[in-house]
């Protein structure tokens, strides 16, 4: 038999080679040679070369690139509770590549998320994953002073009034997809009450798409709600991965399907932008006047610019796809939890019975967008959910100048304070701050009481709301939060402004829900564990309710 040698085997090992052994044969063993020669190397420099005492102290991991990919991915909430206790509120870890500082903590979220945009960087953080799927020119395709005049647009468009709309429209669509929708239908439209049951995270994301369509993204939008449409936001949203994260651009089918969706999807919006403007559809119109659309067409920049027909077809998608799984999560996770605690759910319903019935007792009236704030158990139950299940778990920024880490954050090491160098990446985890032990009392009870007995259970976070300093980055006064140990919605510049709509959203769906149905979970089994492998933190199936209709 004749051998090869492989390029990899110097000439002065091939006489160890044994005679038999085929090409590839060698040429594996070599790569994983090498393989185990970069482990060694990478463990040997962890422990045995003297750290650079200005960087944060480094987490161990074994597999080098990789780092603490897999620790992370599967639990980051643990993995970080576990970094803490080892290293501190400050530590880099490797992920694919990347090394990545979290700082945690009050100061630790103060230091990224009130961060100058020229030093921890959003866009630089986020653009790879975000552009491919809105599109040019928006968000973090802009600078970041476009991106704050763009945010104060979307908020021009979620004003009381069109919130005022919006309440009776999504009740509607509640009631009209429990009337009709193929897990409810049947069993919701007959009298017997019996039980049936419901994928939460499937007819809640269904749920959540019906109702943004027909409230901002506009009755057009809700009309078109196809085969078509479904297929180009699946693609769309199947470039909205954790591995586009890490790979930005890679040649496989789905970063091919989510471009063409994203030209596609584009096309759609301006499409409609175009019919408008030809009048196809009449802008006076009830519905019609309170979408995002009509209030985009009124929008200027600064310089008076308004904005491109292509521009605000991509800030639609953003806000698609912004608001789409964060709410969905959200309710997903409010009724998981409602169906395992039956108190909580029967005080829901008196509250709605208290507030809402007709006067013959026999029905319910439309909430009024204002009397959402006299809805303490509704209120409790949203934000307590958001403190346990924040559905966006990590906050990334770039590092564009080396970042000094305050000392009241960090011990200074012996050679001064903590430095982030520039093209690190630092994160704050909005999860952690909000099950934090040092702040909240049984932090993984899902208790929305706390919220309304106040005291130390959420008293913090309360306080800050309350209390903290008001800022106005570009899009409106609002406070500051960066220190806050409730930040699901983030704080800062690149604070949330769809929390608001978000409460109008999951409010008026949560109580139509509770006004219509029991639910329970299935005999045997509880809310189920977080799933941390999808963009945004979703409940692990199964995750099924049970329901029948209220008497
Ligand atoms: C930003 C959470 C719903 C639009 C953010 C951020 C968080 C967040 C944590 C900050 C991200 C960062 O700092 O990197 C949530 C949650 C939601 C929700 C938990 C629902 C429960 C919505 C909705 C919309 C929306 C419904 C649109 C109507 C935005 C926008 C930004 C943002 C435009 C600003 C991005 C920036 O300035 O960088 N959201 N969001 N969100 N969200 Fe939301």
């Amino acid at each position: 038999t004749s051998i090869t040698v492989p390029w990899v085997v110097s000439s002065s090992v091939h006489q160890y080679i044994p005679k038999f052994a085929p090409s590839w044969v060698l040429v594996i063993g070599g790569l994983f040679g090498l393989q185990i020669l970069a482990i060694v190397l990478n463990i040997l420099r962890q422990l045995v070369l003297p750290r650079d005492k200005s960087l944060p102290p480094e987490v161990f991991h074994i597999l080098p690139i990789i780092g603490s990919a897999i620790q992370y991915g599967d639990d980051p909430i643990n993995f970080f509770f576990k970094c803490r206790e080892r290293y501190g509120d400050v530590f880099t870890f490797t992920l694919i590549g990347r090394k990545v500082t979290v700082a945690l903590g009050p100061k630790g979220n103060d230091m990224i998320l009130g961060g100058k945009p020229n030093v921890v960087s959003a866009e630089e953080a986020y653009t790879h994953v975000t552009t491919p799927v809105f599109g040019k020119g928006v968000v973090f395709d802009c600078s970041n002073d476009a991106l704050m005049q763009q945010k104060k647009f979307i908020k021009f468009g979620l004003s009381t009034e069109n919130f005022r709309a919006y309440m009776g429209m999504i009740e509607d669509e509640t009631y009209q997809f429990l009337s009709t929708d193929s897990a409810f239908a049947a069993t919701f439209n007959t009298p017997n009450r019996d039980w049936g049951s419901f994928n939460a995270v499937k007819s809640l994301a269904e749920l959540t798409i019906l109702t943004a369509s027909r409230t901002l993204q506009g009755s057009e939008v809700r009309s078109r709600l196809d085969k078509t449409f479904a297929q180009r936001y699946n693609d769309l949203d199947g470039g909205f991965k954790p591995i586009n994260f890490l790979f930005p651009s890679l040649p496989l089918p789905s970063y091919r399907r989510r471009d063409k969706a994203q030209q596609e999807m584009s096309k759609f919006y301006q499409d409609i932008i175009q019919r408008r403007r030809d009048r196809v559809t009449n802008p006076e119109d009830e519905e019609v006047g309170h979408d995002m659309l009509a209030t985009l067409a009124e929008q200027k920049y600064r310089d008076g610019r308004p904005l491109s027909d292509e521009e605000t077809a991509h800030m639609m998608i953003a806000l698609l796809m912004a608001g789409q799984h964060t709410s969905s999560a959200t309710s997903s996770w409010i009724l998981l939890h409602i169906a395992d605690n039956v108190e909580v759910q029967q005080g829901l319903y008196a509250e709605q019975v208290k507030h809402f019935s007709t006067p013959d007792g026999k029905g319910f009236q439309t909430m009024e967008y204002e009397s959402l704030k006299n809805l303490p158990l509704l209120d409790a139950v949203v934000r307590e959910t958001l403190r346990v299940h924040p559905p966006i778990h990590s906050i990334m920024r770039k590092v564009m100048q080396d970042l000094p880490v305050p000392s009241s954050l960090a011990a200074p090491s012996e050679s001064g304070a903590f430095v982030i160098p520039k093209g690190y990446f630092v994160l704050a985890s909005p999860a952690v701050a909000g099950t934090d032990p040092r702040v909240w009392e049984n932090p993984a009870e899902w208790d929305p009481y706390r919220w309304i007995r106040g005291g130390s259970g959420a008293g913090a976070a309360s306080k800050d709301e309350l209390s903290g300093e008001k800022v106005d980055y570009g899009f409106g006064m609002m406070s500051k939060g960066t220190e806050s140990p409730y930040q699901p919605f983030g704080a800062g510049r690149h604070r949330c402004i769809g929390e608001s709509f978000a409460y109008v959203q999951l409010g008026s769906i949560i109580a139509t829900i509770v006004r219509n149905l029991e639910l329970r979970l299935p005999a045997g089994k509880t809310v189920p564990p977080q799933n941390y492998h999808t963009m945004v933190v979703m409940p692990k199936s199964p995750c099924d309710i049970e329901f029948r209709r209220r008497e």
